[in-house]
């Protein structure tokens, strides 16, 4: 059986273009190819990460470059096909499968999905993922946030974003969105509950920050970099928690994203780097607590599916522009679906 898959064309310089990626086909792993402690696998859902940008060219957390020609990675909501010891046919895992529309892979590696009624299996990509524990790990372990503090989140509708903002507010506190257009300022507060959005692309979004943050902001997720961060951390409150998350700005080879000292010292600010990785602690209480708040309809999602695998780059192109809204995910296949 034949696969298509997605691979490096060339390496890219600046935003990824759509060409820098290519599809490609060829062979399709089959139950000869699963050795010990393995798992065919289908890809379902694909997440498109903004970490990607990185980890093409080898500038994420020590991974090593793609070579031109090399399968793009990342990781799925993928089906069993060959089972293995805890793993079997029919179940839902989340795994690194690459962007391709079959893998074998370590069943060790690969976590059995399980999402609470009337949540869609992706949400283990999002807010229930990755995304969502960075989220958790800045505002419940970072921030220290009492309720009535004024907490800005930029990048305020996506994933990570979505999901800070949200516990924020049930936190007790004001969040405030920064985002990228009108259209998602008013998902910002209509969907996802914040108190108020800027938009970051209109020419006064400082005065505007300032006007939605008149006693100054206790708290900020930076998920941009650049211009965002310097403008937010202009308006720290005394005594603020800057947790630095993301850096899209930089990502796209922008200019190294920098920190105005001045404004920390003098508020007595606390900076933090989050990496996801080292909160996987939280995990547990992480998805109990969102499946929960998922569940009551206490939270919400938002997703941007686009259908097929040669829709990724595209997709990947829409991110990295800030042009999504929402979670990004390719649907490659559907789950029972024939080959
Ligand atoms: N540190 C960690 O461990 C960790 C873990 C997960 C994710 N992250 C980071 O968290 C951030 C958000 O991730 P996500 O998955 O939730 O993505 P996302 O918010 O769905 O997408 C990225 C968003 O960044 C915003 N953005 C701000 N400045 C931008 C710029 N100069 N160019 C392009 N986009 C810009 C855009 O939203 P607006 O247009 O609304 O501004 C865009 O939609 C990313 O930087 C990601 O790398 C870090």
């Amino acid at each position: 059986m034949r696969q298509q898959r997605v691979v490096l064309a060339r390496v890219p310089h600046g935003a990824v273009a759509e060409d820098d990626l290519r599809l490609a086909t060829g062979a399709a792993p089959g139950p000869d190819d699963v050795g010990e402690g393995q798992l065919l696998v289908r890809v379902l859902d694909l997440s498109v990460d903004p970490y990607l940008r990185g980890a093409l060219v080898g500038r994420h957390l020590g991974s090593p470059a793609v070579p031109v020609g090399g399968l793009v990675p990342g990781r799925s909501v993928a089906e069993v096909v060959v089972p293995s010891a805890g793993h079997a046919a029919g179940n839902l895992v989340e795994v690194e499968t690459g962007w391709q529309e079959w893998a074998v892979v370590d069943a060790a590696g690969a976590q059995p999905i399980t999402v609470p009624e009337g949540v869609p299996p992706s949400a283990a990509l999002g807010v229930l993922g990755m995304p969502g524990l960075a989220a958790y790990a800045a505002v419940t372990r970072l921030m220290a946030l009492t309720p009535g503090d004024t907490v800005v989140v930029s990048a305020a509708t996506g994933p990570v974003g979505s999901t800070a903002g949200q516990l924020a507010r049930l936190a007790g506190c004001r969040a405030v969105a920064v985002v990228g257009g009108p259209e998602k300022a008013r998902l910002a507060t209509q969907h996802f509950g914040y108190a108020a959005a800027v938009d970051r692309l209109a020419p006064d979004w400082t005065d505007l920050l300032r006007a939605a943050c008149p006693d100054g902001v206790d708290a900020y997720l930076d998920n941009a970099g650049g211009d965002v961060l310097r403008g937010v951390v202009a308006q720290l409150a005394r005594g603020a928690r800057v947790v630095l998350c993301g850096l899209m700005d930089q990502y796209n080879d922008g200019p190294p994203s920098t920190l105005p000292a001045g404004p920390l010292i003098g508020r007595r600010a606390t900076v933090h780097g989050l990496v996801v990785y080292d909160h996987e602690d939280l995990r547990q209480r992480f998805t109990a607590r969102i499946g929960k708040l998922l569940h009551d309809g206490r939270m919400r999602l938002l997703e941007e599916r686009h259908t097929g695998l040669a829709a990724a780059p595209a997709a990947f192109d829409r991110l990295m522009r800030g042009a999504n809204v929402g979670k990004v995910l390719v649907e490659v296949a559907t789950r029972g679906g024939t080959a």
